[in-house]
């Protein structure tokens, strides 16, 4: 299937407040030079907000990653998960067309998607309140055929039971997902064969079904108030929050002190978001090296022989002029990496060149000096 990104694009995009906080905790989980290995949980999360993902979304999350805005496209564009069109406003119907679904009537399900959303998948009803899809095998075979609404699997469904779905989410209400027949999870369709001494002691619903309940976002934009992301390795694990739904998040285990290392020598990196807050102000730059020659910048993290070429042909060739950088000019110069958006903040270019100007050394100067980066 050919994806493109839809014809109509809004003009911007921007994380919620709580969601933007939540993509800087899921960067801080990789090493330095590493953070575009979050790319997938941003997209993610940048889906779950809007419902789809616009082109101003993917180069967003490229930029808060430094990344070239190409690589972001890719990755969004190669794994079907992303919606590069919009959604339905209240649900998105993804109905599994594969072997076991098929054979037990998902053909029947895409029917009723065809008669009650729209002709063609990808496309909004007339209200703009649903879009379905067909997708592959979701694993739910056992409970063939079976659709994903929002988060969670309605399952065992047939044509009407599909149609009271759609009817009820349109009037906005949130069916109980799993099994759509009394079926308790997947056992025989006719009942236990085998434990039936546990029949009686069990809950209401099958524990998937139980946690889809008590969170009950099933087809709820995310927002990021939902459940803090606990970044314990920073040594600030956010407090306990109750889930959407009323239970109750786990406890985060006591976070550890932040373990001394050698490493503790070398700067912490700076926030990851890029310096944006400042109004960017080129800050003073020189036509040429000072007599002495120009300072070896890929001294500093984050600098390669590449960035080392771009920060000359910009003005700057010593530890000092980095480390002297406002915060506007740090955000000035971040704007000016083209294809390493952010990059200056985010790895902390200023803490790593005071010591270096300073004559110090940082864990990885140190390193570039033994021979030790590739
Ligand atoms: S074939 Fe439909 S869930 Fe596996």
């Amino acid at each position: 299937m050919l994806r493109r990104l839809y014809h109509e694009q809004p003009a911007a995009f921007a994380f919620t407040p709580a969601n933007l906080a939540w993509a800087k905790g899921q960067i801080s989980k990789y090493p330095e030079g590493r953070q575009a290995s979050a790319i997938i949980p941003l997209l993610w999360r940048a889906q779950e907000q809007e419902g789809w993902l616009s082109r101003p979304a993917i180069e967003h999350v490229a930029d808060m990653l430094g990344m070239a805005h190409i690589r972001a496209l890719e990755v969004a564009t190669f794994y079907f998960m992303f919606q590069l069109q919009p959604v339905g406003s209240v649900a998105h119907i993804q109905i599994c067309g594969t072997t076991s679904c098929m054979i037990c009537g998902s053909g029947a399900l895409i029917a009723v998607c065809k008669d009650r959303i729209a002709a063609q998948p990808h496309t909004l009803s007339a209200d703009g309140k649903f879009s379905w899809e067909e997708v592959e095998c979701l694993g739910s075979c056992a409970n063939a055929p079976m659709a994903q609404i929002g988060k969670d699997y309605y399952e065992d469904l047939t044509a009407a039971r599909l149609g009271q779905l759609l009817d009820d989410l349109a009037a906005g209400k949130v069916p109980v997902p799993g099994p759509q027949t009394g079926r308790y999870s997947s056992e025989p369709a006719n009942g236990l064969t085998s434990l039936k001494e546990f029949e009686s002691g069990r809950t209401k619903y099958n524990a998937s079904v139980q946690r889809a309940v008590d969170i009950g976002d099933t087809v709820k934009r995310i927002d990021g108030t939902e459940v803090p992301l606990l970044t314990p390795w920073l040594g600030t694990a956010a407090p306990a929050k109750g889930r959407a739904g009323g239970a109750k998040a786990e406890k985060p285990a006591k976070a550890a002190p932040p373990a001394k290392s050698k490493a503790a020598e070398a700067p912490a990196p700076a926030p990851v978001e890029p310096a944006a807050a400042a109004k960017p102000k080129k800050p003073r730059a020189l036509k040429a090296p000072r007599k002495g020659g120009a300072d070896d910048l890929k001294m500093i993290k984050g600098v390669g022989p590449k960035l080392e070429a771009l920060l000359h042909s910009l003005g700057f060739y010593h530890f000092d002029q980095v480390a002297g950088w406002t915060a506007a000019e740090l955000a000035w110069v971040d704007d000016s990496l083209e294809g390493f958006r952010g990059r200056a903040s985010r790895d902390g270019w200023i803490e790593q060149a005071k010591l270096l100007a300073g004559g110090g050394e940082t864990e990885f100067s140190k390193r570039v000096k033994k021979g030790n980066v590739y």
